[in-house]
């Protein structure tokens, strides 16, 4: 009988969003095996080991160890952080040219071990990365994810939940499209502990001004915090750590992730934030919630930003 060896993840790139999210797999004891790959190898070592220490206080013993490239042979996962990152004033968007060139060197390497597990993107702009990743590696689009707007779906869940004073478990309100400037809340389905958004706020002036704002608030957010800290690391880490979740307990969860459309919200061919159904195979199924006339204008909008910047690479596919 096959000897069962455990969920491996191999996360490439090491800076602060791979680190973020390997410590953060850590102590969540997602994994049985988590493989660090990164050129700044003393770097690398230094985390082994220092993650590796603190591994006995997880809740349940993960092995963290330096790798190369063919330890991705036998991976259920590569989760790529790597690619440079946004810098005060530049938008995602702005990134593409340099983290596409790495991209393909990546995952060239990661195919070239045998590969056939699941990638998940973190690298922005994610969308674009995530069907760069799909085109270059040949892997099926179910198995390749990018994070999507996971994280913009965490922050607009917390800004609510503050406004409301309500668990952000109890607040269901989505952000799809890209993760990006062009990014949009789908207000028709928002509703907090049950009760409609659209009803609590209709005859509340304030109110409404106020979830404007909160909108604005979560689609800048990463402006503000690079502006404060640099760079943003732990909460996409954490989303990061929340669709690894789903995909090895095979929890066939609903998140927000950049999936690939093949006709559904009426588009094909571009890889852009929305709910999906996630488990052990990957994307099961791209939930089409029904838009209203404005969403849907704003979501068409969102896929031609992306069809627009992607339109020059598809030479390189
Ligand atoms: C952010 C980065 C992950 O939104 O794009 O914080």
């Amino acid at each position: 009988m096959k000897q069962f060896k455990g969920n491996k993840v191999v996360l490439v790139g090491n800076g602060a969003v791979g680190s973020s999210y390997a410590f953060s797999m850590i102590n969540q004891g997602i994994c049985d095996e988590f493989v660090i790959i990164d050129l700044d190898k003393k770097k690398v070592n230094g985390d082994v080991m220092d993650l590796n220490h603190g591994t006995i206080y997880g809740p349940s013993p993960v092995k963290v160890k330096a790798g190369e490239y063919k330890d991705c042979n036998d991976a259920d996962l590569v989760v790529i952080c790597a690619g440079a990152a946004q810098k005060p004033g530049e938008t995602r968007l702005d990134l593409v040219a340099k983290n596409m060139k790495i991209f393909k060197a990546i995952v060239d390497e990661v195919m070239s071990s045998g590969f056939d597990g699941i990638f998940l993107i973190a690298t922005n702009p994610v969308d674009i990365l995530t069907y760069a990743t799909m085109k270059f590696s040949g892997l099926p689009k179910e198995r390749v994810i990018g994070s999507g707007t996971i994280l913009d779906t965490a922050r607009f869940r917390y800004l609510l939940s503050e406004e409301f004073d309500v668990a952000p478990q109890s607040v269901h309100a989505n952000i799809i499209g890209e993760h990006g400037d062009s990014e949009l809340p789908v207000w028709s389905h928002a509703n907090i502990a049950g009760k409609p958004l659209r009803s609590i706020i209709e005859k509340d002036e304030t109110r409404k001004h106020r979830i404007e704002e909160i909108f604005v608030q979560t689609r800048d957010a990463a402006y503000e915090i690079i502006e404060a800290k640099g760079a943003t690391y732990y909460g996409v880490a954490m989303g990061l750590m929340r669709i690894t979740k789903a995909i090895l307990n095979n929890q066939d969860v609903v998140l927000t992730v950049s999936g690939y459309l093949e006709g559904e919200y009426g588009h094909e061919g571009v890889y852009i934030g929305v709910p999906a159904l996630i488990n052990r195979s990957g994307i099961k199924e791209i939930i089409e919630m029904p838009l209203n006339e404005e969403e849907k204008a704003l979501f068409d909008n969102s896929v031609k930003v992306l069809k627009d910047i992607q339109a020059p690479f598809e030479v390189q596919f």
